[in-house]
């Protein structure tokens, strides 16, 4: 997408070897420029979603082994994510509409690895402009809880389905793979 081409080209002089809270304080820096001016870079395709998956995931860069994703995630109404990780850092820029962000906080000992005590925790509610942060082991799940589809820019430190990320189901206490399907953005 020629419009991200700038942040892609910016993103990729930042040490991805550097300590987590560095790069987070780097790349929220660019995503808050980008996403305060969506007019030079948003396409109305990134409005798609993908019905039977619950959202659409549009992959615009990663590098080829799949560290420094660029994904644009499209939400339509009252659709929402199971708690999840992402097993790597990431930039949540919000873009249209709104997201209502819950963190999710842990409770077990982390010794099985199907199983997990979870429970809500902070809410955040992002509008445009607005930036979350996340860090390898952080869980969340969105929503969006307004009429219309909203989208947000993401950036990972690993493609997602890449990782060893996983999904939690907070009632059964179970911990799964969490796979997503993805359009490639030409
Ligand atoms: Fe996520």
């Amino acid at each position: 997408m020629d419009g991200l081409h700038p942040l892609i080209q910016f993103l990729r002089q930042i040490n991805l070897k550097q300590d987590e809270e560095n790069i987070l304080n780097q790349v929220s820096l660019l995503v808050k420029k980008f996403i305060t001016q969506p007019d030079s870079w948003f396409d109305d395709r990134f409005y798609q979603v993908d019905e039977e998956q619950g959202f659409g995931s549009h992959l615009v860069y990663e590098n080829p082994d799949h560290t420094l994703a660029v994904i644009v995630t499209s939400w339509p109404m009252g659709r929402e994510t199971p708690p999840h990780d992402h097993d790597t850092w990431a930039v949540i820029g919000c873009v249209k509409g709104v997201e209502k962000n819950t963190l999710w906080d842990r409770h077990d000992d982390k010794s099985d690895p199907n199983y997990a005590e979870i429970s809500p925790g902070i809410v955040h509610i992002c509008t445009p402009g607005d930036l979350i942060t996340m860090r390898k082991n952080d869980i969340h799940s969105v929503i969006n809880p307004e009429s219309g589809v909203s989208v947000s820019l993401h950036i990972y430190g690993k493609h997602f389905n890449h990782t060893n990320r996983h999904q939690f189901d907070p009632i059964k206490n179970t911990v799964k793979p969490f796979i997503v399907r993805q359009e490639v953005v030409a």
